[in-house]
Order: structure tokens, then C-alpha cells, then sequence
């Protein structure tokens, strides 16, 4: 969906923070970054859903390496606007990692809690190497030490939605990321 300069859920009103032409030309260096880092290698991305889906569609796009895709579903938020810190798994990926370049793609790392989740996850599976792309990290936010390989954005400390993002599961399909105006 095209981005107009404003969205509103119910009586919440957010503002546009990241254009879609900001967005993908972001997407274009991080994807050169990788297809640098990994040539010559075949690594499997795997997509957080629900989130990291459109993100992940455009990144793999502009690679110049192939690439193998998964996706994870976890849960920590459910309909609220901060995370309950409680992860649970809703659909683990099938792809077997044993001995294989690991890139796990998050849309947005706030607490990290579900990053260090993920990232124990995966190293359970023997991969030869994890590293985390995130299109978006908050600054000041994280509450364990994880290591995001690749950040697309650092942005304040608000709540945020679009291209792919969402505020009770709406406003996915918008292809700019909006931020929450205060006091709205
Ligand atoms: P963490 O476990 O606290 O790092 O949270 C990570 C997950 O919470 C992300 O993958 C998102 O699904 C969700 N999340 C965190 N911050 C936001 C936000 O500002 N808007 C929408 N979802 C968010
Ligand atoms: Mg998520």
C-alpha cells in the first residue's frame, strides 16, 4: 500500500519516520554488504514471521548471491505495545542447519529478548556460523547482550509500524515505517 503521510489505528496516530525510497536504499547497501560477506557460500535466511516477511522479501531481491529461505514464528507481544518478555515458539523453521551459513532476519530488535531466543535456537541445530540482520534497532532498548550483525535503522525509542510492522496485526502492508506521535 502506497505510504500517505499519516495513519491511524483506532485513536492512535503515528507519523511517517522512514520513506519507502529511504527504506530501499538501505535494503540495497545491506544486501551489497551481505552478497560481500558471503560470496561464494549459499546461506539460509530465516524470516521471523510475521514481521520480517516484507523486509525479507525485498532483501533477498537485491542479493547477487543465492540463497536458501525458512521462517520462524514466535511470539512476545500479542496485542499489546510493549513485550510481555515471555517468548514462545508458534512454528519452528524446517530447513536443516546442520553445517550451514545461518542469517536469521528480524524486523525490528527492541528488548532482544527474542533475538538471544532465536539465536539458541538455532545454534542447537550445529550451523557453522549465525549471524542477525534487523531492519530496525532501538536505541537504549536492549535488556541482554546480543550482537545484530547487520542494522538497516537505529531509531528512538518508540513504537513503531509499516512495511510489515504492525499495531494489532494492522498496517502491515504499508511500505514506509511510521512512528507512534506521543500523547495521540
Ligand atoms: P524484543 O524481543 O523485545 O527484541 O522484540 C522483538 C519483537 O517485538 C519484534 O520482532 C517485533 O515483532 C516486536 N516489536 C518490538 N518493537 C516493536 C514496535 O515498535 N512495533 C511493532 N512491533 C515491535
Ligand atoms: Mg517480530
Amino acid at each position: 500500500m502506497n505510504a500517505p503521510p499519516v495513519l491511524e489505528i483506532e485513536d492512535l496516530k503515528f507519523e511517517i519516520l522512514i520513506s519507502e525510497k529511504d527504506l530501499q536504499n538501505r535494503l540495497r547497501e545491506l544486501a551489497g554488504q551481505i552478497s560481500r560477506d558471503y560470496d561464494g557460500e549459499v546461506p539460509i535466511m530465516i524470516g521471523v514471521l510475521n514481521g520480517a516477511v516484507l523486509f525479507m522479501a525485498d532483501l533477498i531481491r537485491y542479493l547477487s548471491i543465492d540463497c536458501e529461505m525458512d521462517f520462524i514464528k514466535i511470539s512476545s507481544y500479542g496485542n499489546k505495545r510493549v513485550s510481555s518478555g515471555e517468548i514462545t515458539m508458534v512454528k519452528d523453521f524446517s530447513a536443516d542447519l546442520h553445517s550451514r551459513h545461518v542469517i536469521v532476519v528480524e524486523d525490528i530488535v527492541d528488548s532482544g529478548l527474542s533475538a538471544q531466543y532465536l539465536k539458541r535456537r538455532v545454534q542447537s541445530m550445529k550451523p557453522a556460523s549465525v549471524k542477525f540482520v534487523s531492519l530496525l534497532t532501538k536505541t537504549d532498548s536492549l535488556k541482554v547482550d546480543v550482537d545484530i550483525d547487520y542494522v538497516g535503522f537505529e531509531i528512538d525509542n518508540k513504537f513503531v509500524v509499516g512495511y510489515g510492522l504492525d499495531y494489532k496485526q494492522q498496517k502491515r502492508n504499508v511500505n514506509a515505517i511510521y512512528q507512534l506521535v506521543q500523547g495521540s
